[in-house]
């Protein structure tokens, strides 16, 4: 199942099959589509642990309001990848805390 329509993003246009990288592992998804979306599919429900507690987060908004699944995408931190589509050799990284590195 795939996003076809994203509230924020629109229309989803049909993407080739392209190859990112999450925590240093190949996964693939379709290009354009919103990067959570690739992740889900890809088995991914956590995007980020809490600064103060280590807790997980993940998709909770999908709209780009609540910053839930902010991600380290291409070395940059804070990233809220539900309303950042996929592009082919993405780099995404759980985040950890503010997104100061991998703990
Ligand atoms: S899930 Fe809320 S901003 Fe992305």
């Amino acid at each position: 199942m795939r996003l076809t329509n994203h509230p924020i993003l629109g229309p989803a246009a049909p993407g080739r099959e392209v190859v990112f990288f999450l925590d240093g592992v190949a996964a693939t998804g379709l290009e354009g589509e919103p990067l959570a979306a690739a992740l889900k599919a890809a088995g991914v429900a956590v995007h980020r642990y809490t600064k103060k507690h280590r807790r997980p987060r993940g998709l909770f908004c999908a709209v780009g309001r609540c910053t839930d699944c902010v991600m380290v995408v291409n070395g940059r931190p804070n990233v809220r990848v539900c309303v950042t589509p996929l592009e082919e050799g993405m780099r995404v990284a759980t985040q950890y805390g503010a997104g100061e590195g991998v703990k």
